[in-house]
């Protein structure tokens, strides 16, 4: 399924889901990780996840300032992510995991931009949206890049 989040009536729903959105990439990236061959490519991976954990910890404190149950892990039945941790286990070779990577932080990339657009967005989560569509950003810029240089070697 194609990510839906930052396209929630009110913000509060909206902000939950970013949460379940970010878990479900950090189990995308766990498994990723566990599939590269490259340790380059691995550590870098891991870096990158845990720019999503940050976020889950940012957002979970904004929620919890609030008085409102924040998520606690990916939710059950909704796929955020095109490419989950389901079809990250079974795949094979480095390019086709990183590809598999892309198509999730085109995801995550959407999902911020359309909550940085938000109208109905609460002054505190304006700076920390900022940063995590920064770091959305250089996810997928920097898994581009490596793909595009394994193509060319
Ligand atoms: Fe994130
Ligand atoms: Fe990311």
């Amino acid at each position: 399924m194609v990510t839906l989040v930052g396209m929630q009536a009110n913000f509060e729903d909206a902000i939950k889901d970013l949460i379940e959105l970010d878990y479900d990439a950090v189990e995308a990236y766990d498994a990723a990780i566990n599939r590269l061959k490259n340790q380059e490519y691995k550590e870098k991976l891991n870096i990158f996840k845990a720019d999503h954990e940050w976020h889950i910890q940012e957002f979970t404190n904004v929620l919890k300032k609030r008085n409102i149950q924040p998520p606690s892990g990916p939710s059950i039945g909704k796929q955020w992510l095109a490419k989950g941790k389901v079809v990250l286990a079974d795949l094979i070779g480095d390019n086709v995991i990183l590809r598999a990577m892309i198509s999730n932080e085109i995801d995550t990339n959407a999902a911020y931009e359309r909550m940085s657009l938000r109208e109905d967005m609460w002054p505190e989560t304006k700076d920390l949206i900022k940063r995590g569509l920064e770091d959305e950003k250089r996810h997928k810029k920097w898994l581009e890049n490596t793909i595009l240089e394994e193509s060319t070697v």
